[in-house]
C-alpha cells in the first residue's frame, strides 16, 4: 500500500468488452480502488449499458470505441470468441489487450500484437457469480498474470490495487494451470459426490453427508494451510493402517458400483506417493499398501471380467 508520501503512479483508462458475470465483478473492483473505467461494450447493447449505470462515469458505447478511448482494454468475452473478437478491432500501438480467460494462451490475442498493442492475461482464480458477494469474497484471492515488461508491471499493479495475489504464469503453461485448478473446485465437489455416494448404501442423505464431512473437509484444508500437504497428510494410508485399509477395500469392493472402489486406489495410491515422499512410511510399509493397492485392483479387473 502506497504512504501519503510515496507518489502514486498513474493508472491506465480501464474500458471492458464483455459485460458478463466476471466483468460487472471486476470492473467495480476497479473502480472502487481508483481505477477509472471510462468505457463498456458488448454483444448486446443492454447488458454493456446495465453495467456502465453501475459505474459512475462509464459510458456504454461500440468495442470500437472501447479500443480507441481507453489504454488497457480488458477482453471479457467467452473464450471460444476471445480471438475474433479481438481481430475484429482497431488496436494501436501504446495501448494493452488483455484477456481473462484460465485456459486460453495470450497468443489468441496475436491480432493485437500485430497492429502494435501488448498483450496479456489477467486471470482472477475464482467463481464470479452473484457480482455482489464475489466483490467481497475477492481480496485474498490468487491472480495469473501473463505479460511482458510495461504491461506486465501495470497488472501487478492492477493486481495489487484489488488486493489480490498475483502468480506469474510463464507462456505455454495456461492449460496445466487451469486444469490443476479444478482439484480445488469441480473435483473437490466431486469427491464430496463421491462419499454421498458411499454414504447412501447405508441410508444417508446429501444433506447429512455435508453436514458431517464439511467440518471435516475444512479442517483438512486448514491443517493443510498451516502444516503444507506432506505434514498434515491425514487417513490411514499415511499411518501404515494396513489392516484398516484392508477393511476399506473389502468393503467397497462388495459394492455393486466398481468404479467407487476404483477410485478410491487411484487416490490411495496418490496418497501413498506423498506420504512416501515425507518419509511418513518406511520402504516396507510402502510395499505392503501398494502390493494391497494393487493387488486388489487385479483381483476386481479380473472380477469385472468373469462378470462379463
Ligand atoms: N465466471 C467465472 O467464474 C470466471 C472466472 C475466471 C475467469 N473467467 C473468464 O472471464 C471471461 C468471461 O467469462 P464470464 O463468466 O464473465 O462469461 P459470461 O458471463 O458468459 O459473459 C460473457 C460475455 O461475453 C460476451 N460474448 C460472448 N460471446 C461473444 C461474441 N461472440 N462476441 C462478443 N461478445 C460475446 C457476452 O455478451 P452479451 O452478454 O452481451 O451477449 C457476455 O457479456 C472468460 O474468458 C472466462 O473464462 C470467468
Amino acid at each position: 500500500m502506497n504512504s501519503p508520501t510515496q507518489p502514486t503512479a498513474p493508472r491506465p483508462r480501464l474500458g471492458f468488452i464483455g459485460a458478463g458475470r466476471l466483468a460487472q465483478t471486476l470492473a467495480r473492483a476497479a473502480q472502487q480502488a481508483g481505477w477509472t473505467v471510462s468505457h463498456v461494450a458488448s454483444r448486446h447493447a443492454g447488458r454493456a449499458q446495465a453495467l456502465a449505470d453501475a459505474l459512475p462515469g462509464c459510458s456504454a458505447v461500440g468495442m470500437d470505441a472501447v479500443v480507441t478511448y481507453c489504454d488497457l482494454v480488458l477482453l471479457t468475452v467467452s473464450d471460444d470468441a476471445i480471438a475474433s473478437v479481438c481481430a475484429a478491432l482497431p488496436w494501436r500501438t501504446g495501448q494493452a489487450a488483455v484477456h481473462c480467460s484460465g485456459a486460453t494462451e495470450v497468443s489468441a490475442l496475436q491480432s493485437a500484437a500485430a497492429a502494435g498493442a501488448a498483450i496479456g492475461g489477467f486471470h482472477p482464480l475464482t467463481v464470479f457469480a452473484d457480482p455482489g458477494a464475489t466483490l467481497a469474497s475477492l481480496p485474498g484471492c490468487t491472480v495469473a498474470i501473463e505479460a511482458q515488461g510495461t504491461l506486465n508491471l501495470t497488472l501487478e499493479q492492477f493486481a495489487q490495487d484489488l488486493r489480490l495475489r498475483p502468480l506469474s504464469l510463464p507462456p505455454g503453461a495456461r492449460a496445466r494451470y487451469h486444469a490443476a485448478a479444478h482439484y480445488a473446485g469441480a473435483f473437490l465437489n466431486a469427491l464430496l459426490g463421491e462419499a454421498a455416494r458411499l454414504w447412501a448404501s447405508f441410508g444417508a442423505s446429501e444433506e447429512q453427508t455435508l453436514a458431517a464431512l464439511l467440518p471435516l473437509a475444512r479442517s483438512t484444508l486448514n491443517a493443510a494451510q498451516t502444516g503444507g500437504l506432506a505434514e498434515s497428510l491425514p487417513g490411514v494410508v499415511s499411518r501404515g493402517d494396513v489392516g484398516t485399509l484392508r477393511k476399506h477395500l473389502d468393503a467397497i469392493d462388495g459394492l455393486p458400483e466398481q468404479d467407487i472402489a476404483a477410485l478410491y486406489r487411484v487416490l490411495a495410491l496418490r496418497t501413498l506417493r506423498t506420504a512416501r515422499g515425507a518419509g511418513r512410511l518406511d520402504a516396507t510399509q510402502a510395499a505392503a499398501i501398494e502390493a494391497l493397492l494393487l493387488a486388489d485392483q487385479q483381483l476386481v479387473q479380473t472380477r469385472s471380467q468373469s462378470i462379463e
